[in-house]
């Protein structure tokens, strides 16, 4: 892989601008927690584990920025920068787990001098970096008895939705690393790529990661997906996921839920992967997770160029909820979790 979504160095933390992707590999240089509150919004970022890992580098920042000589002081300023951060998006809930993470190891009162918390913020964004890098690894290698084998005349056909590669985790990827680890492995894989309306993380970023590692795969349009598993022979659909509730219920990226009801039609398995981070408990089902409504402009527009009438209604939901009954299995870093899933996922 030559290129790292979030990379901090010297106390600047710089983040791939993927809203230039496929075209323009381009860095932004980051020393203010609120740009990176506004970079998350504006999706220079974006995926759920990437998310959380930039929220925790924009609290290194904000550590960095104040000008508190107390740890107290330093502490109330954290908060108030936790409080901006929270505002950027409020499907993934690792943004919010990355920021009670941090908050959590500040509050311990062994740290008595301000100096002593910053350099706390920066270990736990580190820490935080790691431990997704690790199970992004980890859910590879327990993803890998799933894949058929595949031969190179009939590789296995695994459909994949949004962008859960890299870019959106930090390093190697959840569901998109389903698909690479068994590549890695010597399996005969080839990925078909949902482009991913509005916003075409598939078309973009997918394709363009897929490309670097040299995995066989083919973009088709969101309407083709149901057609190519009627035709084609898909063998296994994987997706991310922005939050799981505790019953199982999963938001993901728009368009995962019409693509578990033709996976169902079809008998085909659909597999959501994430890391434990992605995981809400506190949340018991699906109807209890806010789903994002981003600008009207995402769907009017293809970059610059408008493709809707003037004044046209839109509406622009950034996610949906499959339900638990549509997925089966959870692949995380612990394990892969089959249903009943309110006792199992209580269980990891
Ligand atoms: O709006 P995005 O691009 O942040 O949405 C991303 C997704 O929905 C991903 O599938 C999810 O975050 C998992 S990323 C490993």
């Amino acid at each position: 892989m030559t290129y790292r979504a979030i990379q901090w160095t010297n106390g600047v933390l710089r983040l791939l601008d993927q809203r230039l992707l496929p075209h323009t590999v381009a860095y932004i240089d980051y020393v203010d927690y609120r740009e990176v509150a506004e970079a998350i919004k504006v999706m220079v970022v974006r995926g759920a584990p990437a998310i959380g890992i930039t929220a925790a580098y924009g609290m290194a920042l904000a550590a960095q920025q104040s000008h508190s000589s107390s740890a107290e002081g330093l502490r109330a300023d954290l908060g108030t920068a936790a409080a901006v951060l929270r505002q950027a998006r409020p499907t993934a809930v690792n943004l919010f787990w990355a920021l009670e993470r941090v908050l959590a190891r500040v509050a311990n009162p062994d740290w008595v001098t301000a100096d002593a918390v910053r350099a706390e913020v920066l270990a736990e964004a580190h820490a935080i970096y790691e431990l997704e890098k690790q199970s992004n690894f980890k859910i590879g290698q327990n993803a890998l008895p799933l894949v058929p084998q595949g031969v190179p005349d009939a590789p296995t056909r695994i459909l994949h939705h949004c962008n859960t590669g890299p870019l959106a985790t930090g390093e190697y990827g959840t569901a998109l690393r389903v698909i690479t680890a068994a590549h890695e492995a010597g399996k005969y894989v080839h990925a078909y790529v949902d482009e991913t309306r509005p916003r075409l993380q598939g078309a973009r970023l997918t394709a363009w990661e897929l490309q670097q590692m040299g995995v066989p795969h083919t973009v088709i349009v969101d309407g083709a997906a149901a057609h190519v598993m009627r035709t084609v022979g898909i063998a296994l659909c994987v997706v991310g996921c922005d939050r799981v509730a505790a019953n199982g219920d999963t938001a993901n990226k728009i368009g995962t839920y019409m693509l578990a009801l033709a996976a169902r039609a079809h008998g085909i398995p659909f597999y959501v992967v994430g890391p434990t981070s992605t995981i809400d408990m506190a949340v018991a089902g699906g109807d209890d997770i806010q789903i994002e409504a981003r600008p009207a402009r995402e769907v009017t527009h293809i970059r610059e160029c408008q493709i809707t009438p003037d004044g046209v209604q839109v509406a622009n939901p950034a996610f949906d909820i499959t339900p638990a009954r549509y997925i089966t299995a959870i692949i995380t870093e612990k394990g892969v979790v089959y249903p009943p899933f309110t006792e199992n996922l209580a269980r990891l």
